[in-house]
């Protein structure tokens, strides 16, 4: 016992929490069923850009307009995103999964070959993607990764068929217009 009476368990979690009892490979193996979009999240500093592929954006408040990715700890864009304050997501369309897997790799040249241009200050990809712009609002550390939660200060969108990540493999709905 602990803290005024709380069993703990060895994880220093309230006993029963289940803290200690998912398996790694179960956890990751239940996550890669769930269908993801893929973003390409991007930032710059003296207008030279940087870029990297996160599924894990979503929305997350209207009233202000706001959603969040999450990064790595060691993502080379979070820093560039710490430094910059802002930031820019292409929600990638379906045929887009070249760009998806150029901009998951490490590196300084990620943008080499890839048609892109300012768009509200940030880089944006051409093609059928949505896009939106954020003001970076708060930085949370939670485990491994950092929530970047952004106020969206500009958006734009129009009929697409989003390019989807699911048991490790890119695919579309067809189903769901508009
Ligand atoms: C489909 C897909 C989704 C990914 N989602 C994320 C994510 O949500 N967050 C993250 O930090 N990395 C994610 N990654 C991995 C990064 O893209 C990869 O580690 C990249 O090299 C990081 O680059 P950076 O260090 O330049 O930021 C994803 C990769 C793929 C292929």
């Amino acid at each position: 016992m602990q803290d005024g009476g709380t069993a703990r368990d060895q994880n220093g979690q309230p006993a029963g929490s289940g803290y200690d009892q998912v398996d790694a490979t179960v956890f990751r193996d239940t996550l890669a069923r769930v269908p993801t979009p893929v973003t390409v999240v991007t930032s710059h500093i003296d207008r030279k850009p940087h870029g990297t592929t996160v599924s894990a954006f979503s929305s997350l408040s209207l009233e202000p307009p706001m959603i969040l990715v999450s990064l790595d700890q060691n993502s080379d864009l979070l820093k560039v995103i710490q430094e910059s304050g802002h930031f820019g997501v292409n929600v990638l369309a379906a045929g887009q999964q070249g760009l998806a897997t150029q901009f998951a790799r490490k590196g300084a040249d990620k943008f080499a070959g890839v048609a892109w241009y300012m768009d509200h200050g940030a880089p944006r990809l051409a093609g059928k993607g949505q896009w939106l712009v954020c003001r970076t609002d708060q930085l949370v550390t939670a485990g491994d990764h950092v929530i970047i939660i952004g106020l969206v200060v500009h958006a734009d969108t129009h009929s697409f068929e989003p390019l989807l990540y699911r048991q490790r493999a890119f695919g579309t709905v067809t189903h769901l217009r508009g």
